[in-house]
């Protein structure tokens, strides 16, 4: 039988994209291959995300360029998941009758039979076995795996619609997490992220600190990352399992959201700004060269100059690695749609902007701090490039301005990347053969804004002696 070709597009956080890997699973059991050519799909999956408005008009952008492809193909199939479809649940056929059935990030398993359904669906409703639930994932990369442990979130930051649509937090047992992790390295993988809403309020028969130390003895994984962790529950016992644990690298991921203590309460964070900056403290004098990101929302409801401010002034006291910034937007269910002093759209722009500039400063002087430094990383990729006249493997300054056309051989040099432990993507030139998933140490010679430049350390021959 010809096989049935599936076109899977995603939006959202990586616990979609990890999402969508088993959703990929499920859809080749049932005998889908995955295309990118939405135009020759049998069934189209669009798994969505609903975080911020912009995220929603997105998905709804192309929805609407589906409805034209429907008409011309009524055959074709098309299924709505992620936190779109849980948010809107019967409501998205309404407006959208080309859509033939939707289903809430909780309910995967379900895809088989609503594959086979005739009349529309939703299957919205809260999964309470989700974290007990073995789905087969067809991963999209050979090295670096995500893996679930924990669904959910019952933290109800007041902005934030995800408690609505990723329903209450639930963690998978750590012998499950376990188990699938332990069968990684023997198909090539490297490094694995756990995935949670809050990783550090884990508690799947063991806290996550316990759990990250199991994950560290599992042989052949040699680098452990997570995402997210909340400020709020940042323990001494989770830096302690960073700082004493080899394979969990030096990164955390610790969203502020802002900078004034005031709009933090009414954000339902439950720290202060002082509390933050004690957390951060520690894990600087515990974890030595700790890179530590963030996220920050510009304009909540009734932020004032003063409190926008006192973000700009965190950013400049922090000093965080990278940021991730964004307007606030009104969501679904959530408090602050009603709260009074909305910020006009102009103001969150210029705010939004302003964070970013200070932040980009920041970020290009802390890379710039690391040249000279070795660092270790995990080799990626690779690409066949040539030697330029600007550009050295082993010094600045180089001369050699050899023509690739007429001497190709010559000039072909390999370029890597990879990513170090602080999670910063190096790119460095190398005459050597390395090897996708090799760790490897490079010394780095310039700090971008969004990027290292490096070489490696040893065995660098100019590829132009006396140039
Ligand atoms: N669970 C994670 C974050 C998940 S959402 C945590 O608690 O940190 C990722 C980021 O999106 C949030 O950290 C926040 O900065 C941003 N975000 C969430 N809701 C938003 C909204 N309504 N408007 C703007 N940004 C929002
Ligand atoms: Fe949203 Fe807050 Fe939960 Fe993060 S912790 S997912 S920001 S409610
Ligand atoms: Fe988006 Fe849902 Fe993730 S709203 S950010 S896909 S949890």
């Amino acid at each position: 039988m010809k096989e049935k070709l599936a076109y899977l597009h995603t939006w959202g956080c990586q616990m979609n994209v990890h999402d969508s890997e088993k959703i990929a699973g499920v859809l080749k059991v049932e005998g889908y291959a995955l295309t990118d050519m939405p135009e020759k799909a049998d069934l189209i999956i669009l798994n969505t995300c609903s975080i911020r408005e912009k995220a929603e008009q997105k998905f709804y952008s192309e929805l609407g360029v589906l409805r034209a492809m429907k008409t011309k193909r009524p055959d074709m199939k098309i299924g709505i998941t992620g936190c779109i479809a849980q948010q809107e649940g019967p409501k998205l056929r309404k407006s959208n009758p080309h859509v033939d059935f939707a289903f809430g990030p909780q309910n995967i398993t379900m895809l088989p039979d609503l594959l086979g359904g005739e009349k529309f669906q939703a299957r919205v409703e809260e999964n309470p076995s989700v974290h007990l639930t073995k789905l087969p994932a067809e991963r999209q990369d050979g090295l670096k795996a995500w893996i679930n442990i924990m669904y959910g979130c019952n933290n109800f930051c007041s902005y934030c619609v995800v408690p609505f649509t990723r329903g209450r937090e639930r963690s998978r047992p750590y012998a499950d997490v376990i188990e699938e992790i332990e069968a990684l390295p023997q198909s090539g993988y490297k490094e694995v992220t756990l995935l949670g809403q809050n990783v550090n309020s884990y508690n799947g028969n063991c806290t996550f600190p316990e759990l990250l130390a199991y994950i560290n003895a599992i042989d052949g994984i040699e680098r452990i990352r997570f995402v997210t962790s909340h400020p709020k529950d940042l323990g001494g016992d989770l830096i302690s399992a960073m700082k004493e644990l080899d394979k969990v690298c030096e990164h955390i991921h610790l969203p502020l959201q802002s900078g004034s203590t005031d709009v933090l309460r009414r954000m339902n964070r439950k720290y202060t700004y002082e509390q933050y900056l004690d957390g951060i403290r520690q894990l600087r004098e515990q974890v030595p060269g700790v890179a530590i990101t963030s996220d920050i929302i510009a304009g909540f409801p009734g932020e004032t100059d003063e409190d926008h401010e006192a973000t700009v002034s965190a950013l400049r006291e922090i000093e965080f690695d990278g940021i991730f910034a964004f307007k606030y937007s009104k969501r679904p269910y959530t408090k602050a749609k009603d709260l009074e002093g909305q910020v006009e759209e102009k103001v969150k722009s210029d705010r939004l902007n302003h964070l970013l500039k200070v932040q980009d400063t920041i970020t290009e002087r802390k890379n710039r701090s690391l040249e000279g430094q070795t660092v270790e990383v995990l080799i990626e990729g690779k690409t066949e490039d040539y030697h330029g006249a600007t550009e050295c493997c082993v010094t600045d300054g180089c001369v050699a301005d050899a023509d690739p056309m007429t001497d190709p051989n010559k000039n072909r040099m390999t370029r890597y990347t990879g990513r170090t432990r602080t999670n910063k993507i190096v790119n460095f030139v190398y005459n050597g053969e390395l090897r996708t998933g090799q760790l490897f140490d490079v010394i780095i010679s310039r700090g971008f804004k969004h990027s290292l430049e490096g070489r490696g350390p040893d065995e660098v021959q100019c590829l132009y002696p006396g140039m």
